[in-house]
């Protein structure tokens, strides 16, 4: 919400990992496409349900992160809030970087807020910025612009749980 309020998000928009569309339709809210994606079908179920119950146009449809060149399309203005930390590996951190870089119009941001290492107590797939670095890294297609200490909300963290925010150019 506060970088949709500092006007952060432009033309086409991808939600990555949506789950029940809060994020998503937050921004189509604001008058903005979007496309919200996630491998989760019952997630997507009860997106819609959201969309319609609240009158929004936004659209929800299933598809892998690390396969988004599958969905033949491209986004000026990407976000990933929560989904970027449950990849493990840096082979599967750079395959998920290539596939957001598939579907990204050279210029366009990625928003990605993940748990960070920065504790004290940290989420449950804690990110330090060296990984973030490593996954998005020069030759990846993408230039970290900025990443900034950042608090994501949980469940089980009564102010939310340490998390970067990077801001991530597609070159
Ligand atoms: C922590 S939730 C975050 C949901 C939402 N972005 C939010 O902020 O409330 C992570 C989401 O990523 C989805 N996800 C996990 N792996 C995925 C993949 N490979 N492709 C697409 N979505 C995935 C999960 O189903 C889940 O809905």
């Amino acid at each position: 919400m506060r970088l949709a309020s500092l006007g952060g998000f432009a033309g086409a928009v991808l939600d990555a990992g949506c789950g029940t569309g809060e994020n998503a339709l937050h921004v189509a809210s604001l008058g903005l496409k979007v496309l919200g994606v996630d491998v989760a079908e019952t997630a997507l179920a009860l997106a819609r349900e959201k969309a319609n119950d609240r009158g929004i146009q936004a659209e929800f449809a299933p598809a892998d992160a690390l396969q988004f060149d599958r969905l033949g399309r491209k986004f000026q203005t990407v976000l990933d809030c929560g989904l970027f930390h449950t990849f493990d590996h840096l082979d599967e951190r750079r395959r998920y970087a290539a596939s957001l870089a598939s579907v990204t119009e050279r210029g366009g941001t990625l928003y990605v807020l993940c748990f960070s290492d920065d504790g004290p107590d940290t989420g449950p797939h804690p990110i330090s910025q060296e990984e973030l670095r490593a996954a998005f890294n020069s030759g990846s297609g993408w230039h970290i612009a900025s990443i900034e200490p950042d608090r994501l909300e949980t469940r089980f963290h009564d102010n939310g749980a340490p998390a970067w925010l990077a801001i991530i150019k597609r070159i």
